[in-house]
């Protein structure tokens, strides 16, 4: 493994707010946050905001600034990537993130029903070959529903056509609710009518968006609800 990323591991496991709880604890039902994110965590009853496959954690960071009275926690199983949003977090010594390195799947196992109020999917993978693997899959929007608050909002960004059209597929078959839908966010017609608030929301980039907007994809963008 590449030096620097050995460093990165090492020193993720010194932050207090960055978490790698093993499979054992997740299977036996042991994680010691789960349903206690608020009380024991954030010491507040802000709402608590989750960004699922979070990269380097843009979202969660970006939003952690500007919402100083939201909670954020980042998602994802790649520490290394993670870590750059979690150096952040300690420079800038914010009191309102946490990252779990985690797979998705298990999701289940750090939150109890109803403890979060909205999850954000920026520019998941948009599994070509394997439907039941992508985040907007009925698999993972069933476990989804279940720790989100009732009204709870899924946000999701992404420049895949393929997730994006699977997803439209998903809300038509299970009749979830869908708003602010649009196949090109930055586009003029869409773009020009959003608050100045939804534009600085949505124009935070994470580092895939940046990749993908320079070869030219355009960004869609919808949200969920159940
Ligand atoms: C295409 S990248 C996007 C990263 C970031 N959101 C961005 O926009 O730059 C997808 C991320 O999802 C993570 N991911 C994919 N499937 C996952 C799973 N089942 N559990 C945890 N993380 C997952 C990957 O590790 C990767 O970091």
């Amino acid at each position: 493994m590449a030096k620097n990323k050995l460093k990165h591991f090492a020193d993720m496991k010194t932050m207090d707010f960055v978490f790698e709880p093993d499979i054992s604890t997740l299977k036996n039902g042991s994680f010691s946050l789960k349903g206690k994110w608020s009380t024991l965590f954030f010491n507040n009853q802000h709402p608590i905001i989750i960004e699922l496959g979070c990269g380097k954690g843009e979202y969660t960071v970006e939003l952690a600034k500007k919402y100083p009275h939201k909670n954020f926690i980042g998602i994802d199983i790649k520490g290394a990537r993670m870590w750059y949003g979690a150096n952040e977090v300690r420079e800038k010594k914010l009191k309102n993130v946490a990252f779990v390195r985690l797979r998705i799947d298990f999701i289940l196992e750090i939150f109890n029903p109803n403890e979060v109020d909205e999850i954000w999917l920026t520019f998941s993978d948009p599994q070509k070959e394997k439907p039941r693997k992508r985040l907007t899959s009925k698999l993972f929007m069933d476990r989804f529903k279940q720790i989100l608050k009732p009204n709870g909002i899924i946000h999701l960004k992404t420049d895949s056509d393929i997730l994006f059209e699977f997803t439209i597929k998903q809300i038509e078959e299970h009749q979830y609710k869908c708003n602010n839908f649009t196949w090109n966010l930055y586009g003029n017609e869409y773009w020009d009518n959003l608050s100045d608030e939804q534009k600085e929301i949505l124009s935070i980039k994470t580092n895939y968006e940046q990749i993908f907007s320079n070869k030219g994809h355009l960004i869609k963008y919808c949200q969920i609800k159940f």
